[in-house]
């Protein structure tokens, strides 16, 4: 059955506690429509043919009214219609109301990324979260509206500057799901693009897909060195995926939103309104927590300030990482 419901509306899978009342409730409505159109199209040409004009025929004086039908096709739809109400307001207290135990997560979206902060102080450019698990986001925005929105999840979430919004959600299954905005917020919208990773709570839950247990993720994601496991360098390749960066800015060379990371460091820049100026570990700290101080000439200030967010060390990373992705030479 569901087989078939799914060739008529496929639907992406259901990944949370709420996703099934959310579908059922969407076929209640489908297959009700469809029965009533069925039988209100199939009367209308049924009586059409049956009560035609017949040339020679007088019509009869029709019957000014039934009240016994009249009153049935008014107050049976309407309970069909309390019904859907009654079933849909459920669901939205449901989807409404995160429960007070619920793990909170700090949703940051600007032109044109997510960044999501947690209670430990890591942060990350996709949604990491336990399975099984209450989750809650406090969400806002840098710039313009933006939409959260997990299909998986079946939970949609506008995220307005100047104030905070929230959603919430549980994930009965773990693996890797997409996470979009899905309110129009500009040139690069469609690249506001990433993933919602669920996690096992222990090692038996890990899978190929999904390699680490949420606790196991946290601590990395916590200290990007990894305990001094990895290089400045490599860490910095961690940070600046945790932030996003290479939403707007490559790494070949190539124009994006904002200048490449290849190519320019040690020479001298454009800078609109200025002039020349030595792209060296300075411009690149003030660049992350200044970004409109200094702006290159041919690119728009368009960059958020990583001010409170990206902790000094991090930066460091992030300047050793841009250094060792010059040209040789
Ligand atoms: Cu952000 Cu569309």
């Amino acid at each position: 059955m569901s087989d078939l419901l799914n060739l008529i509306t496929p639907f992406p899978e259901q990944n949370s506690t709420f996703a099934e009342s959310v579908d059922s409730l969407y076929y209640f409505i489908f297959w009700l429509s469809a029965v009533f159109f069925v039988l209100i199209i199939g009367l209308m040409v049924y009586f059409m043919m049956k009560y035609r004009r017949v040339e020679g025929q007088e019509p009869e004086k029709s019957p000014s009214h039934n009240t016994p039908l009249e009153v049935s096709w008014s107050v049976l739809p309407g309970f069909l219609v309390l019904f859907i109400f009654a079933w849909g307001f459920n669901t939205y207290v449901d989807m409404r109301t995160p429960p007070n135990d619920a793990y909170e997560i700090n949703v940051t979206a600007s032109m044109w990324s997510w960044q999501f902060g947690y209670p430990t102080g890591a942060v990350d450019g996709e949604l990491h979260i336990p399975v099984g698990t209450p989750v809650k986001l406090i969400m806002q925005s840098k710039d313009v509206i933006h939409s959260l929105y997990v299909p998986a999840f079946r939970a949609k979430q506008d995220v307005v500057p100047g104030r905070y919004s929230g959603m919430w959600f549980e994930a009965t299954k773990t693996g890797k799901f997409d996470l979009f905005c899905t309110e129009y917020c500009g040139q690069k919208h469609s690249d506001m693009i990433t993933k919602v990773v669920v996690h096992p709570l222990n090692k038996e839950g890990v899978t190929e897909e999904v390699s680490q247990t949420f606790d196991e993720w946290m601590e990395i994601a916590m200290d990007p060195a990894e305990g001094g496991k990895k290089t400045p360098a490599e860490a910095g390749q961690k940070v600046v995926g945790m932030f996003g960066c290479l939403q707007c800015h490559s790494v070949d060379g190539s124009k994006k939103v904002g200048p490449s990371f290849k190519g320019f460091f040690g020479k001298e820049v454009d800078i609109t309104g200025v002039g020349k100026v030595k792209m060296d570990e300075n411009y690149i700290r003030e660049s992350i927590l200044e970004p409109n101080a200094k702006v290159r000439a041919g690119f728009d200030p368009k960059m958020p300030s990583f001010k409170g967010n990206m902790k000094d060390e991090w930066i460091d990373y992030v300047i050793a990482y841009i250094k060792s992705i010059q040209d040789e030479k």
